[in-house]
């Protein structure tokens, strides 16, 4: 079992980024490296210049990215860890697929029309291109399984026709040069809401810094936003059902139930009754005890340039070596 799978390299992480994204990363590489597997994890800067960016922005924030990924739990010794800029058979295989990939297949990617909007003719080409270069991403390292949640399944079924088109066009016999990666559905996200609006994302652009916890937070500043969260004036109900149309009530209990492994019932059954003098501080303790430890990883990481700036050479050189054999195949079956 081989997973590969790409992040955008985004400042500012958030309980949100690390419940909904990161700790996903972190129990993947622990059960397939468990079973034997390899679990390859990339930033996606290329992705990135995708949508208008901020160069200046781009370096740190990817290297902010990887410091969060370690400091979170990704092991750089059991994962793959790497960014694809340093990895340039990424964009040399895109190229490649580009011959393969067919323009009717890429009008009809959902996200595409989603993100260009009525302005499609100012639209930047790579916007249209970039699910070819997640087609590279995959397809470079034979991965064999790769996990995609609903708004990518589109992009994996597309990476699936440009291998299988690229085998019968330019390998009808013999071995093929790109395996088919299967899709796993990753295990469920949290979806983090606002401490200040129970309806909107936990979001690194919302204007309000108190509507989030970040991962830069120290202990004092973890409990003064749990304490100031929005809340309702009515004491916990003693079940789920109870929590119906009290989003902001709901989402304080959804952060306790995943920081504490447990069912949001379960923590009912102990908070059910009481009001929120009683459940925020208890929240809060929750969070500073597991987000401790990471916070303290992340600081001593961040300000270590040189430590981040190896564990992506290291990765990159790893990346390279298992790339390389793919990338020859794939132009020598071209003719290249
Ligand atoms: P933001 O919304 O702060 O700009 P990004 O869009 O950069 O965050 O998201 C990076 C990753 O973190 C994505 O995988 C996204 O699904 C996840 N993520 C971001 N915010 C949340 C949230 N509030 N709850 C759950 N997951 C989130
Ligand atoms: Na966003």
């Amino acid at each position: 079992m081989r997973i590969v799978s790409g992040i955008q390299p985004t400042g500012n992480l958030h309980l949100g980024n690390y419940l909904g994204a990161i700790r996903n990363w972190v129990k993947m590489q622990d059960e397939v490296t468990a079973a034997g597997g390899q679990c390859l994890y990339f930033l996606a800067d290329l992705h990135a210049i995708s949508m208008p960016h901020d160069p200046a922005q781009l370096g740190a924030n990817t290297r902010e990215m990887v410091a969060a990924l370690v400091a979170c739990g990704i092991d750089p010794d059991r994962s793959i860890l790497f960014n694809q800029t340093q990895v340039p058979a990424h964009a040399e295989l895109q190229w490649l697929l580009n011959g393969t990939a067919r323009m009717g297949w890429l009008n009809r990617m959902t996200q595409w029309k989603d993100k260009a909007g009525k302005n499609r003719e100012g639209a930047s080409v790579a916007l249209f291109t970039y699910p070819v270069l997640q087609a590279a991403d995959v397809l470079l390292y034979q991965a064999t399984h790769v996990p995609v949640g609903d708004d990518q399944k589109q992009h994996l079924e597309l990476a699936r026709d440009i291998a299988q088109k690229f085998n019968n066009d330019f390998a009808p016999e013999g071995q093929p040069v790109f395996a088919l990666p299967e899709p796993t559905i990753p295990p469920e996200a949290a979806r983090i809401m606002s401490l200040r609006d129970g309806t909107a994302k936990m979001s690194k652009s919302d204007p309000s810094d108190m509507s989030r916890i970040n991962l830069t937070d120290d202990a004092d500043t973890i409990m003064a936003k749990v304490r100031k969260a929005k809340t309702d004036p009515e004491p916990l109900p003693s079940d789920k059902g109870g929590l119906n149309g009290r989003s902001e009530a709901a989402n304080l209990v959804a952060i306790y139930a995943v920081m504490a492994g447990e069912t949001v019932d379960a923590v009912l059954g102990r908070f059910g009754g009481q009001g929120f003098g009683a459940f925020k501080p208890a929240l809060g303790e929750l969070l500073v005890e597991g987000l401790a430890p990471i916070n303290a990883r992340f600081l001593a990481l961040q300000n270590d340039r040189e430590a981040l700036d190896t564990i992506l050479v290291k990765g990159a050189y790893k990346a390279r070596e298992l790339a390389a054999p793919t990338l020859t195949a794939a132009y020598q079956a071209l003719g290249l």
